[in-house]
């Protein structure tokens, strides 16, 4: 059975002022590995991206983004038509309280910036978007990964979780493979290091399994 799938993937990136803004290392690969993957299986995809240097796979309804807020806007658009969710981005956990209409002048020997709090775009889908589809986030995890990765599962309504350990230098972030644990509520299933592609499919095949 063919299905949609909207997958978020990237970093966000939040300004703090006209000219300067913050990130994180997100490559993006792996949403896009995943959205290319389900597309080669003939499924529908959403692709929801924050800014990525990364050829959009052919096929897939593209929405670029920047910041969370706008991903926000765009997964309670787009989620409603969606079976299965994959929330892959790594999405900045608060932003600039005010961005000034100017660019920040070098004043002080300081600078402090006060940041409010993002939405969490995940934690959103079952309360605030009312989704009742498959729901598959990420965690990714310096310490604890597994209890880390069950928590959140538990709190975002999630079916599971794709844990993995960031502090590793091998595998992760901008790397093409990755090393992966599947956190269900019940069960864990480690899965072997492969490429992002791979990894892909391994995930398509179990969100469809549920
Ligand atoms: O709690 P944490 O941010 O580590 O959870 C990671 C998971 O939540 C990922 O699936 C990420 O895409 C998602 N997330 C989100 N919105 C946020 C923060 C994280 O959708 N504001």
């Amino acid at each position: 059975m063919k299905k949609h799938f909207l997958i978020t993937a990237g970093p966000t990136r939040e300004p703090l002022d006209p000219v300067r803004y913050l990130t994180n290392r997100s490559s993006g690969k792996m949403g896009y590995a995943l959205a290319g993957a389900a597309r080669h299986e003939g499924h529908r995809v959403t692709l929801i991206s924050g800014p990525c240097d990364l050829d959009v796979p052919e096929g897939v309804d593209y929405l670029p983004v920047e910041t969370a807020a706008e991903m926000y806007g765009a997964v309670e658009r787009y989620i409603a038509k969606s079976d299965i969710a994959i929330f892959a981005a790594a999405v900045a956990d608060y932003r600039p309280a005010h961005v000034p209409e100017h660019k920040i002048k070098k004043t002080g020997d300081t600078l402090t910036i006060d940041f409010i709090k993002n939405p969490d775009i995940l934690g959103s889908a079952r309360t605030e978007f009312g989704y009742e589809g498959t729901l598959i986030g990420f965690a990714a995890e310096t310490e604890n990964v597994e209890e880390n990765a069950r928590g959140k599962l538990q709190r975002k309504g999630c079916d599971f979780v794709v844990a993995n350990d960031v502090s590793r230098k091998d595998i992760g972030f901008d790397s093409s493979e990755n090393e992966v644990m599947l956190v269900f509520a019940e069960h864990t299933e480690p899965l072997p290091k492969d490429d992002k592609y791979q990894l892909s499919l391994d995930i398509i095949a179990r969100a469809l399994a549920i």
